[in-house]
């Protein structure tokens, strides 16, 4: 069976991502310096594939690598070779993800962002493994028009974190420019990940500062926080709150896995697609509807806007579920309690 790579698999989106790529019988490489993540989450993808009857012995190797390190990533190219595991293809999640903290520390967001991605592509490249799915993000759209984004839509990112997103989108058009009909490249747009696996095993757990919405709405329902700060309740929408496109973890998980598929069996191209639901929802509407599915108080107070928040951040999806054959299947109240249901547990 083929051998992914999977950067950045111990990580939130990585880690759902193994859990669907062993489940459809392929091996998985993880490479994560662990700078966000920690090494449990591997005996939890571990637990998980007993508890499903999923294959994972031997199914699953880990190396703790930076991105950067680029001789350590040719050792661990030629270790899976020497071992019969070829790697196949690669799934890039490994990066920094904070906004805020981009804005902070530009130095650190542009070296590991994109100087880990130049490392990686260079060693695929001498490897001749020439198939990448690339973990971009909604963050690089203009996004100043109550309309659903398209991805042709405007791309203006106005934050660090987002301006490494757009520049890593572009050198890999160069990349594929540069070898005509060898590189297989999608970026795929997330919008806003949220929830977790139903056994509640697996999560969003970050070491680094939390800026998503989601876990801290956790924090605050299992009174580790406060209360939950909504930035702005003069925003020009229905209930003058922020709208947002949640998705649940799980279907843009399986994204991965069709979006592998649909490159292996399509000629070489490079490919941007919205994962997002095309539904959009505002933070008092996601707040309501966690505390009523799992009946639950979360305390929160309205505070000043954002530098560079935008009322309304939402996708079409409809070029993700036409090529891929794919459409989230998960509600937001799916979400809501898949969510919980790992914060309890953990
Ligand atoms: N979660 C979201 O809301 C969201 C939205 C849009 C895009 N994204 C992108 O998706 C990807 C995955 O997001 P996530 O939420 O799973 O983040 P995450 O922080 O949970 O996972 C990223 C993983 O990469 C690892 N990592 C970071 N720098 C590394 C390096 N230099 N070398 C090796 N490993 C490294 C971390 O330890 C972590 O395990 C990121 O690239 C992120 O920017 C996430």
């Amino acid at each position: 069976m083929k051998t992914i790579l999977v950067t950045g698999g111990a990580g939130f989106i990585g880690s759902h991502t193994c859990l669907v790529l062993l489940k459809k019988g392929f091996n998985v490489v993880i490479v994560d310096s662990f700078i966000n993540s920690s090494k449990k989450v591997i005996n939890k993808i571990k637990e998980i594939c007993f508890l499903e009857n999923i294959k994972s012995e031997k199914k699953i190797n880990v190396f703790k690598c930076d991105l950067r390190d680029t001789l350590k990533l040719r050792e661990i190219f030629a270790t899976c070779k020497n071992d019969g595991n070829d790697i196949e293809s690669v799934i890039h999640f490994a990066g920094l993800k904070s906004v805020n903290d981009s804005i902070t520390f530009p130095f650190e967001y542009w070296d590991v962002n994109v100087s880990g991605t130049v490392s990686l592509l260079r060693v695929m490249n001498e490897n001749n493994c020439k198939t990448l799915v690339f973990s971009s993000s909604a963050a690089i759209y203009k996004a100043d028009k109550f309309e659903l984004l398209k991805e042709c839509s405007d791309i203006i990112p106005i934050t660090p974190y987002g301006n490494t997103k757009a520049y890593i989108e572009i050198f890999l058009k160069d990349i594929f420019k540069s070898a005509k009909g060898e590189w297989k490249i999608a970026n795929l747009r997330y919008f806003n990940p949220i929830g977790s696996h139903h056994t509640g095993l697996i999560g969003e757990d970050p070491k680094q500062s939390m800026n998503n919405i989601f876990p801290i709405i956790l924090k605050v329902a299992s009174k580790e926080i406060d209360k939950f700060k909504i930035f702005g309740n003069d925003w020009p929408t229905a209930d003058k709150t922020c709208v947002r496109d949640y998705i649940h973890v799980m279907d843009v998980a399986e994204g991965h896995l069709k979006t592998l598929e649909f490159l292996s069996s399509n000629k070489s191209q490079v490919l941007d697609l919205n994962l997002g639901t095309s539904k959009g929802t505002s933070v008092l509407e996601l707040i309501h509807t966690f505390q009523k599915v799992n009946n639950i108080k979360v305390p929160y107070v309205f505070t000043f806007r954002r530098d560079g928040d935008k009322p309304f951040v939402v996708a079409n999806n409809q070029l993700a579920k036409k090529l891929l054959k794919w459409a989230p299947i998960r509600t937001l109240e799916d979400m809501c309690r898949d969510g919980w249901n790992y914060q309890k547990n953990n």
